[in-house]
């Protein structure tokens, strides 16, 4: 798929089931494209992207990890992107990431940051016992989950919930709030605005 002159370009990074992508691809409009999607494993969310006829490429995590940031970073750059989304995408980027896309890489992370950053965030936030948790999209930086805020929603949680029922519940206003910062992203230089 091309974009308009004035769409954004946006390369999407997925390592699972790629519902986040799957929403990403339905909002696109004169606002943003998604012209990459770049995933570290064979996983469903390269097959959504397939079917949707856009180009797609696996840069699996050999033994060294700075040769593979390198290969990551040719595969995102080769979508020519405006910004890139990590939905998703379970691997830390590294310095040569940040390097080129600090900026203009954004994040969804399915609690409300600063709180339960990392890996398990809806499972650290149900065994804290919180009664609010929800959904941060933030800058990529060099530290876990810490880069600017630019936009959260709350989610209750249920007294019986479980990890993968809150997850879901999350995960459905995390399809609509990265939906609603990417049309609202403008090209700034080399960085985004939002
Ligand atoms: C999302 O909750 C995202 O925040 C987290 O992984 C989940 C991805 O879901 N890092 P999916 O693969 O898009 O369904």
């Amino acid at each position: 798929m091309t974009s308009t002159n004035s769409s954004l370009r946006v390369v999407v990074l997925v390592s699972g089931t790629g519902s986040l992508l799957q929403a990403i691809l339905e909002g696109q409009d004169s606002s943003y494209q998604v012209t990459k999607v770049v995933a570290d494993v064979d996983c469903p969310g390269i097959d959504k992207a397939q079917a949707a006829g856009i180009d797609t490429e696996v840069v699996a995590l050999g033994e060294d990890r700075s040769e593979w940031n390198k290969r990551l970073v040719d595969a995102v750059d080769s979508g020519q992107p405006d910004v890139v989304v990590s939905a998703g995408f379970m691997k830390i980027l590294g310095e040569d990431f940040l390097a080129r896309f600090e900026g203009r890489t954004i994040n969804t992370h399915p609690a409300l940051l600063p709180s339960f950053k990392g890996a398990h965030g809806v499972r650290d936030a149900l065994a804290y016992g919180v009664k609010v948790t929800g959904s941060t999209v933030h800058f990529v930086d060099a530290g876990v989950d810490t880069g600017r805020i630019i936009a959260q929603q709350p989610v209750a949680v249920l007294d019986d919930d479980t990890e993968a029922t809150l997850h879901e519940r999350i995960k459905v206003v995390e399809r609509e709030l990265i939906v609603q910062v990417l049309r609202a992203t403008k090209r700034s230089g080399t960085t985004v605005e939002i």
